[in-house]
């Protein structure tokens, strides 16, 4: 079966609906050698990933760097490589991202690691919330697409009232979010507006950093340079986006509650993953794969027949009684 397509919002483009999350082959995860990196990157393409999420500061550049070097090894038709720029200011500030030279030479430095002359689509880095409310920052984003150094830009966002505000400005793309069985409220009002806007959607995070594969315990260990050991409180970034902000026995707990929900032959991953695609607003996921084998196993959820509605209800009443206490209201 050839993974299934969907429509990236207004830019013209259609992206596989799995893609691929290069996070983890940059760094923050322990450590991901280049042979894995590598191969997961090619499994994912060999499965027909049509869509790659990178960062400039994923590895200070290393991810974007294997991408480079795997696309161009391969030849052939290339993926769209989306991007993100604001987490090399130092602060990280509002000021920051109204300095258009600073968001000028963050894009010369992705357009250097990638080895491209122009780069397909650039998401604002989770940047403070004041910084929706700045429409000069996204006017030098507009000014930076006429100067052909982007095609498209987007947003990656922590919280959905960020993400209802930038889709306010009209040539913001795309929204990156956190959507997964641990974090439903994005489906509640936003979704319907990204689609009446025809604003593409990027869920990220979907296996809530692993934690909804259901191989993890009490007794699970993590590596220093490990997000998941370093950022388990939020003390490096936002802590949403380690296990989606969900304290980890809690979370341990609902997972328990989630594996009689999978199908034969599947595994949790791939149920959480088939989760996500059940929302049409939704226009790629992008799990995290750190080797060949978690990339294959992702890309083939979309094999997985449709969840019933029995399945789907049961999924929204284990995160009302244990997850949204901890997150609904925050992000
Ligand atoms: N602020 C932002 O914009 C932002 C923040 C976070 C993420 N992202 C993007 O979203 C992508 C996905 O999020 P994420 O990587 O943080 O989290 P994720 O996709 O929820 O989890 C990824 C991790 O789960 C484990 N895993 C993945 N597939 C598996 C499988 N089939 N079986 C068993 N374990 C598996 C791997 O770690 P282990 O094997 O070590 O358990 C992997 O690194 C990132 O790569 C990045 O592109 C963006």
């Amino acid at each position: 079966m050839t993974l299934s397509k969907r429509k990236f919002g207004r830019t013209g483009w259609n992206v596989s609906e799995i893609g691929f999350g290069a996070w983890a082959i940059g760094g923050s995860w322990g450590s991901v050698g280049e042979d894995d990196a590598r191969a997961a990157l090619n499994a994912a393409l060999d499965s027909g990933v049509t869509f790659i999420d990178t960062a400039d500061v994923y590895g200070d550049g290393r991810s974007e760097r294997i991408i480079r070097d795997v696309l161009r090894e391969r030849g052939g038709e290339r993926p769209i490589v989306a991007t993100k720029l604001g987490r090399r200011l130092d602060p990280h500030v509002t000021s920051g991202y109204l300095n258009k030279h600073a968001l000028e030479g963050f894009i010369d430095r992705s357009l250097s690691n990638l080895g491209v002359d122009t780069l397909d689509l650039v998401q604002l880095h989770c940047p403070p919330t004041e910084v929706y409310y700045r429409p000069e920052v996204f006017d030098a984003m507009d000014s930076l697409v006429a100067a052909g150094k982007i095609r498209f830009y987007g947003v990656s966002v922590e919280k959905v009232e960020e993400a209802l505000k930038a889709i306010e400005y009209p040539n913001v793309v795309s929204v990156q979010i956190i959507y997964n069985m641990f974090r439903q409220r994005p489906a509640e009002l936003f979704f319907r507006e990204a689609l009446k806007k025809n604003v593409a959607v990027i869920a990220r995070v979907p296996l809530a950093s692993g934690m909804l594969t259901g191989k993890l315990s009490a007794d699970s260990v993590f590596a220093a340079d490990d997000h998941r050991a370093f950022n388990r409180h939020g003390e490096a970034f936002d802590v949403g986006e380690t296990f989606s902000g969900v304290p980890y026995d809690v979370a341990l707990k609902a997972v328990d509650e989630l594996r009689g929900l999978v199908p034969v032959d599947a595994s949790m991953a791939q149920l959480a993953l088939r989760w996500i695609l059940m929302e049409d607003a939704v226009s790629v996921i992008i799990p995290g794969s750190r080797n060949a084998a978690q990339a294959a196993s992702n890309v083939s959820a979309a094999n997985l027949a449709p969840l019933s509605n029995a399945t789907m209800q049961r999924v929204r009443d284990v995160y009302k009684q244990y997850i949204a206490p901890h997150v609904h209201q925050r992000w």
